[in-house]
């Protein structure tokens, strides 16, 4: 999309205002994501200056939500490239997350005040999710309900004020946006969360089957233990954290596939899809339908 491109353009003249070559460099080693939440604020608010604008600063947030995720979670690599916190130190991983974070929101400041309340309280949501899954991470989580609400918090929650926010700058029904971010969010990372367990590395573009080592009991793992018998539910909880053999990870694929864990994960995160697309059926938007359709079927 051509329009991307400017979103690129006016987070670089964002951060050349920041007047710090230091940034600079940082910025130009940041990998390209998918740039999901400037899609859906795209097609939802038009493309024009005040839309830009914001989807700059929602990918500011996000890539300065990544850069303290990476030292969090000791990732070295993202998207195939290494992790400033691999390339330089937790340090300026951090700080150039601060940076990317305050200068957006300065800008939040200069926009619509609805917006700003809305982009700015899901921040707080983001970093309580993240903190929520630091403490998840701890012990062996068999709670759907506590993993629902995290992912909800780290992840879709900034994808439901993305939405949200375009709603209000467009003047459309913006409960009915958020809505629709708030499945689509909860969608993409039971996706991802999937991802990590079904693609290699490559695909991926940072280690495969990394989340139960990190201590990350996602939905696959969560129906897999649910569905398993003693024998076997203590077999899991052995493997919980551990790197495991190669013998090991085809047990552990063996019993995702006995369960039924993979395919049910997907279908609970098309469920939420089309909760995303119910949302938005008056809205005559069959873009954000595919935007949707893509994401459930994406495979890295
Ligand atoms: C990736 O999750 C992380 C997030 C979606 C949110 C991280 C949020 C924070 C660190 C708090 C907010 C901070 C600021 C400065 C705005 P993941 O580890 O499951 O996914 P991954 O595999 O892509 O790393
Ligand atoms: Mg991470």
């Amino acid at each position: 999309m051509e329009i991307l491109q400017k979103v690129q353009e006016q987070i670089l003249s964002y951060v050349k205002e920041i007047a710090d070559d230091k940034s600079l460099e940082l910025l130009g080693l940041l990998p390209n994501g998918k740039m999901l939440r400037s899609k859906l604020i795209l097609k939802i608010a038009g493309a024009n200056e005040e839309s830009i604008k914001l989807c700059a600063v929602v990918e500011m947030i996000h890539a300065a939500s990544l850069l303290h995720d990476d030292v969090i979670d000791d990732a070295t690599t993202r998207r195939g490239k290494q992790t400033i916190n691999a390339l330089f130190d937790n340090k300026t991983s951090i700080m150039f997350g601060d940076i990317l974070y305050s200068k957006a929101f300065t800008e939040l400041t200069k926009m619509d005040k609805e917006v700003a309340y809305t982009i700015s309280n899901a921040v707080t949501l983001l970093s309580v999710g993240e903190l929520l899954d630091v403490e998840l991470s701890k012990i062996f989580n068999t709670s759907y309900d506590k993993y629902l609400d995290m992912i909800y918090k780290k992840t879709a929650s900034l994808i439901e004020a993305s939405a949200k926010s375009a709603a209000i700058l467009a003047n459309k029904n913006r409960d009915n946006f958020a809505l629709y971010g708030k499945n689509l969010g909860l969608a993409f990372q039971m996706v991802d969360d999937i991802l990590d367990i079904t693609e290699d590395s490559e695909k991926l573009g940072k280690p495969a089957m990394l989340d139960f080592v990190e201590g990350k009991v996602t939905i696959p793992y969560l129906f897999t233990y649910e569905r398993s018998n003693e024998q076997d539910k203590t077999k899991l909880e052995n493997f919980y954290k551990k790197e495991l053999s190669n013998d090991e990870t085809l047990w552990l694929k063996n019993q995702f596939s006995t369960t039924n864990a993979i395919q049910d994960s997907i279908a609970l995160a098309q469920k939420f899809g089309s909760n995303a697309i119910e949302a938005i059926k008056d809205e005559n938007n069959e873009d954000l339908v595919l935007i949707m359709k893509a994401m459930i079927e994406r495979d890295f």
